[in-house]
């Protein structure tokens, strides 16, 4: 079997050989509570895992809400499920519950700015977070999908689950599309970016 050596974040790595220090091994008790210093080692690790970009929304009454989402993944075939991660105090968390339905814009590599900004709290002084974006209301749902993405899914909400300081919100698929041929929007070790070229 082949020996697995622990990696630095590129920041803490020696520039001599950046591969062979083994203290760099992040073990830890997973019952102990949380220090700041393990979430921080263990972002730094999980952030080697490449991951595409979304923005998942919902609407609240008459406010439509979105939040940047890379924990994103297909659960189910038949039935069509998916599911995304959210911190627990989300408020697109708490509308997807009350409201029963959400959805999932996968976002292009020329959509960094839109990602950065349904990550900015500084959203929710805007009388409407998608004023300036492309977008439609998906007819079923009426969830916003922003039209400049890459592929949408409009979803029932199935299930919130907690999850330590997060919740799963797992959705049933009722309909999807593709937008437009594109490269994706990519997250790797804490940076936006394109698919680096081969
Ligand atoms: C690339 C990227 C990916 C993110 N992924 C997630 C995620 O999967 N889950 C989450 O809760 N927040 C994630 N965030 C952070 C949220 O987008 C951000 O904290 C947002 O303001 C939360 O909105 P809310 O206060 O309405 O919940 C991500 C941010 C970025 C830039």
């Amino acid at each position: 079997m082949t020996s697995i050596t622990p990696v630095r974040t590129r920041a803490e790595q020696p520039t001599d050989d950046p591969m062979s220090d083994p203290t760099a091994a992040f073990t830890c008790d997973p019952d102990d509570p949380g220090s700041e210093e393990r979430c921080r080692r263990f972002r730094s690790v999980a952030s080697r895992f490449a991951t595409g970009v979304t923005v998942t929304t919902t609407h609240d009454g008459d406010q439509h809400l979105g939040l940047t989402v890379n924990s994103f993944t297909t659960v189910s075939l038949d039935p069509t499920m998916l599911l995304v991660c959210l911190a627990g105090g989300s408020q697109v968390a708490a509308a997807a519950e009350r409201s029963g339905v959400f959805a999932v814009t996968v976002l292009a590599d020329d959509q960094g700015d839109t990602a950065q900004w349904f990550a900015d709290r500084r959203r929710y002084a805007r009388p409407d977070q998608f004023d300036d974006l492309p977008h439609q209301d998906e007819p079923r749902t009426g969830c916003r999908v922003l039209t400049d993405g890459l592929a949408w899914f409009a979803c029932r909400t199935e299930q919130i689950t907690d999850a330590g300081d997060h919740v799963i919100l797992l959705g049933r698929v009722g309909s999807s599309g593709v937008l437009r041929d594109a490269a994706p929007l990519v997250f790797f070790d804490g940076h936006l970016g394109g698919v680096p070229a081969a």
